[in-house]
């Protein structure tokens, strides 16, 4: 089998990678200059037939987002999701850090794709760095006729803003996102209308991840044929893939989508391998969101589809973090109950009421204070919140609930050891002070 050639992180390590000067030299802004002698329904049939994914977590294909919008549209906008506060994930972080050039030329094909004239690129509060990294490249490409009117000599006019959140998760969802670029509060919105018909200030708004709009240059310069034959039919391209907890190479890598959670763990490559003589006891492959597998699971593909069969919500950012052998699963469960508790905005009830009892019987579990009935209760709970069972406006309660139930469903006879196990008389004298 032929060595995967990385396209996306193709620049990381090479000096100057942030700046307009390497990353011409290495052939940047050539895609663009080739689409702009294209007709935009070119460039969005090309990317329709490449079947790139959204890599935002939804994994729906953009060049059919990029169909919904209307005809008679008079504007359009374009914001560029870079959110990214999925736990542990850091794919968008690395790509902006490193090569902020080519989310930027992805960035300008799709605007002109979807006849964009005003791009707002929205980065998570907490990427300071980042923020000023982008920023530069930004002013860099202004200055070179890259961005603003008549953009490399064509007819085309991009004015492309960078707005910085304030650090809440669901600031992520687009609708969310869409309502905090307004400068409101980020709550999502009901859907329909959707943003492709009414998004940001009320116009036709297209949502896409930095990740999807990094891979756009290179379906433009090598063709949809070149995309769709890397990795398996449905989840084509390139794809990055993180690692973290006690592995010993954590960090974002690059392959095809090919591979399983066992390579991504211990590939000399990737991962690693575990350190200390640690094994691994579960893993988290796609963020947290998308549910736990044990350790007899690992060889769960990391495409778009296998996860489902292993009762996972989906592949979501690919972002896996190991849980070691000698981790008690009580804690696990709480930390991720603690997360989607203080992270519902509040706005539908089973979402608000729902994640704060999670997290208040995770609490008591951890606390050597549960009830025989709460692993039960819990997945009740679960059951009865999200998108999915038509119960809220966006889909956080879906994501907060298969971190919990899988965790529940996997690991139950460890957690009823622990509930079984605790000192008669703890739990009681806990419950009064916990409730
Ligand atoms: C609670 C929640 C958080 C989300 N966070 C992000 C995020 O940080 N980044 C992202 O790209 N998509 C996030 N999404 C998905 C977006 O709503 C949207 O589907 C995505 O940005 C579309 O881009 P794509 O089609 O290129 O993947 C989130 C969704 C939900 C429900
Ligand atoms: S589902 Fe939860 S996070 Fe989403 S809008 Fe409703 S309360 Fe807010």
């Amino acid at each position: 089998m032929a060595a995967f050639e990385p396209v996306l992180l193709r620049n990381r390590g090479v000096e100057g990678s942030t700046t307009l000067k390497v990353y011409e030299s290495r052939g940047g802004y050539q895609a663009v200059r080739k689409a702009l002698k294209q007709t935009p329904d070119e460039i969005v049939a090309e990317v329709k037939k490449a079947n790139l994914r959204g890599r935002g977590g939804a994994g729906f294909p953009a060049g059919v987002k990029w169909g919904f919008l209307p005809k008679d549209r008079k504007k359009t906008l374009l914001c560029v999701n870079g959110d990214e506060s999925e736990p542990p994930t850091f794919c968008n972080r690395v790509l902006m850090e490193h090569d902020p050039h080519q989310l930027i030329e992805g960035t300008i094909i799709a605007a002109y794709a979807v006849q964009a004239q005003t791009v707002y690129i929205y980065l998570r509060g907490e990427f300071h760095e980042q923020f000023h990294i982008v920023q530069k490249a930004v002013d860099q490409a202004y200055a070179a006729g890259y961005l603003g009117k008549k953009i490399f000599g064509s007819d085309f006019s991009i004015e492309m803003y960078l707005h910085r959140g304030a650090g809440a998760y669901v600031c992520g969802e687009e609708t969310g996102l869409i309502e905090s670029l307004e400068g409101k509060r980020g709550w999502p919105r009901i859907k329909p209308p959707f943003p492709a018909i009414e998004g940001a200030f009320r116009l036709p708004t297209v949502v896409n991840n930095v990740e999807t709009l990094s891979c756009v240059p290179h379906i433009i310069e090598r063709g949809a044929d070149w995309f769709t034959g890397i990795g398996p039919a449905h989840s084509a391209g390139p794809k990055l893939f993180c690692i973290s907890g006690p592995v010993k190479r954590p960090g974002c890598y690059e392959g095809a989508m090919d591979i399983t959670v066992r390579e991504l763990i211990e590939r000399e490559d990737m991962g690693g391998g575990m350190i200390d003589g640690k094994h691994v006891k579960a893993v988290f492959p796609g963020g947290c969101s998308m549910g736990i597998l044990s350790a007899d699971e690992l060889d769960m593909k990391l495409d778009f589809d296998d996860p489902r069969n292993f009762g996972l919500l989906g592949l979501g950012t690919a972002a896996a973090v190991v849980i070691p052998h000698d981790m008690d699963m009580r804690v696990v469960l709480r930390n991720m109950a603690r997360f989607y508790g203080t992270e519902s905005c509040g706005q539908c009830t089973q979402c608000r009421e729902g994640t704060a009892w999670m997290h208040k019987i995770a609490t008591r579990i951890a606390a050597d204070a549960g009830r025989p009935e709460d692993l039960d209760v819990l997945l009740e709970t679960a059951r009865n919140m999200g998108m999915m069972p038509g119960l809220s406006i966006c889909g956080l309660p879906d994501g907060a609930t298969f971190p919990i139930e899988t965790t529940v469903k996997k690991f139950r006879s460890e957690l009823e050891e622990y509930i079984l196990a605790q000192p008669k008389g703890r739990a009681e004298y806990l419950l009064r002070v916990l409730n």
